[in-house]
């Protein structure tokens, strides 16, 4: 018995053609430009994983704020989820990471957050302070892209730039007493465990625990 036509059993990409991707032309159709999306997260990944390194360092030398450390701790993990969340989307998106890991960094969307030559509370407090406002203006650019045309990506980045907005919160917090002797509450505690990602998480790391 012949098939019936249904709306969407077909389209413009051939039946089993592997060299184009339903996922990429929906997002044309849509008015986005999707090599342009998947290049954007790429570098909003290498981001990621600079500030998952780079936090490394920071939060060690919060030794003896160890509620600095804490907080330092759980923005370092969640980097790491937000560089696993989004970089099977590259994929996606038929784009692939660097092979060389200097080119990757090379394109990072934000600076390094290198450990200042002073390398006081204060001072680290400043740069993980900044390292997440450039996160922030990072991810509300992949909303902004992707809003109308791409709800997938969209999502990840919302999940996203809603954590970032946490981390600002908390640095805020944090420099402000330690800085100017000031309250300016973040509203926040600490997240369940270190690095919690309530919004971001991919795969979980420890899937033992
Ligand atoms: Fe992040
Ligand atoms: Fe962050």
């Amino acid at each position: 018995m012949a098939q019936q036509e249904r709306k969407h059993g077909s389209g413009t990409v051939s039946p089993g053609d592997t060299t184009e991707r339903v996922g990429m032309q929906v997002i044309r159709e849509r008015g986005g430009d999707p090599e342009e999306i998947r290049e954007t997260l790429i570098d909003a990944i290498g981001a990621e994983f600079s500030t998952y390194y780079y936090y490394t360092n920071l939060r060690t030398h919060l030794a003896g704020n160890e509620d600095y450390k804490e907080i330092t701790e759980d923005a370092r993990l969640e980097d790491r989820a937000h560089f696993e969340l989004v970089m099977p989307r590259v994929y996606e998106l038929d784009g692939k990471l660097p092979p060389d890991i200097h080119d990757f960094m090379a394109r990072a969307g934000c600076p390094h957050a290198e450990l200042p030559d002073d390398p006081t509370a204060e001072n680290v407090l400043e740069v993980l302070l900044e390292a997440e406002r450039c996160a922030i203006r990072t991810w509300s650019e992949v909303c902004d892209m992707t809003r109308e045309c791409d709800p997938r990506t969209y999502d990840m980045a919302q999940r996203i730039l809603q954590e970032e907005m946490d981390h600002e919160a908390w640095f805020i917090e944090l420099l402000s007493m330690e800085r100017d002797g000031e309250v300016n509450p973040a509203g926040h505690f600490v997240r369940g465990e270190p690095g919690d990602a309530p919004l971001s998480t991919n795969n979980r790391f420890n899937e033992s625990a």
